[in-house]
């Protein structure tokens, strides 16, 4: 697997491919790879005949108190991983080559960058919709992967790359999840044994609301009733539990075609995110 540091040197590494014939998958990473993202990776692999893993902790995406510095860093372990799975090279750039001197420029997606995930980080949807482009005008690939555990994420990425014209396909892939429910995540590390131990309850109570919504009760008591779950559970802070459209993102105000339950909450220093179809 080769290791690239710099955007020319993975623009020839693609076209070299693309000039054989080769198709290209990219999936973009913050590094800390686990089995969610080696999902991505297998995904990529069905679809193209090559795929490139990408690590770059982006600090656009980080608000000032956030985890931007302790944030897990392991590259030579993450290297393993993706070429373990089948990655052809992996892109780990040095900031420089993504934000250069003088770089001036934000891409921002509205409306669905406004709500949840948005509202409780300001500027995060900013910074990703601007790295993630830049990652893809420099990558080109024809297929680029986002896990579907950060949904908001990827419907953002999905217009910012439909909007601007990006000639790539932004395919979804499912939510890796422990036997217990916990879906994976990087961030995942934070948690203590103790905290481990209650994490599974968010997923548990999402569960529990969308069946409650299937079966005919309003979404915001089922929310309710879930917040109420996540803190009985042990979660100090539940930042949102909401039940929305998993397109436009507007709250829902009956049971109906097309929702999906999101949820966020705080567990000692680890915040979870997750969300599931109803
Ligand atoms: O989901 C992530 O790991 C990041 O937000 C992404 C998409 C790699 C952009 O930095």
């Amino acid at each position: 697997m080769d290791i690239i540091r710099t955007k020319a040197d993975l623009r020839k590494r693609v076209n070299s491919w693309r000039s054989t014939g080769e198709t290209v998958a990219l999936t973009p990473t913050m590094g800390a790879i686990h089995e969610g993202h080696l999902s991505l990776v297998r995904l990529g692999l069905e679809r193209a005949d090559r795929c490139v893993g990408t690590i770059f902790i982006n600090p656009r995406q980080f608000g000032p108190n956030e985890d931007f510095a302790t944030y897990p860093r392991d590259e030579d372990g993450d290297f393993a991983k993706f070429a373990a799975a089948g990655c052809s090279a992996v892109y780990a750039p040095a900031p420089e080559e993504i934000y250069g001197s003088g770089y001036k420029t934000e891409v921002v997606v509205r409306e669905i960058s406004d709500v949840m995930e948005g509202a409780s980080r300001p500027g995060f949807f900013t910074g990703v919709a601007t790295v993630v482009s830049k990652l893809l005008i420099q990558a080109m690939p024809d297929i680029a992967i986002f896990g579907e555990k950060d949904f908001q994420q990827l419907a953002v990425i999905r217009t910012m790359a439909r909007d601007l014209d990006l000639p790539m396909e932004i395919l979804g892939a499912p939510t890796v999840r422990k036997a217990d429910g916990l879906a994976l995540s990087s961030r995942n590390a934070y948690l203590s044994a103790d905290e481990r131990r209650i994490a599974p309850a968010l997923y548990a109570a999402m569960v529990a609301a969308a069946a409650t919504v299937r079966n005919g009760t309003a979404p915001d008591v089922a929310a309710a009733q879930a917040r109420e779950a996540a803190l009985a559970a042990g979660f100090q802070e539940v930042d949102y539990i909401d039940i929305r459209d998993q397109d436009s993102f507007i709250p829902a105000i009956a049971p109906g075609e097309n929702l999906r339950i999101f949820a966020a909450a705080r567990l000692g220093t680890c915040r979870l995110i997750d969300n599931l179809g109803i």
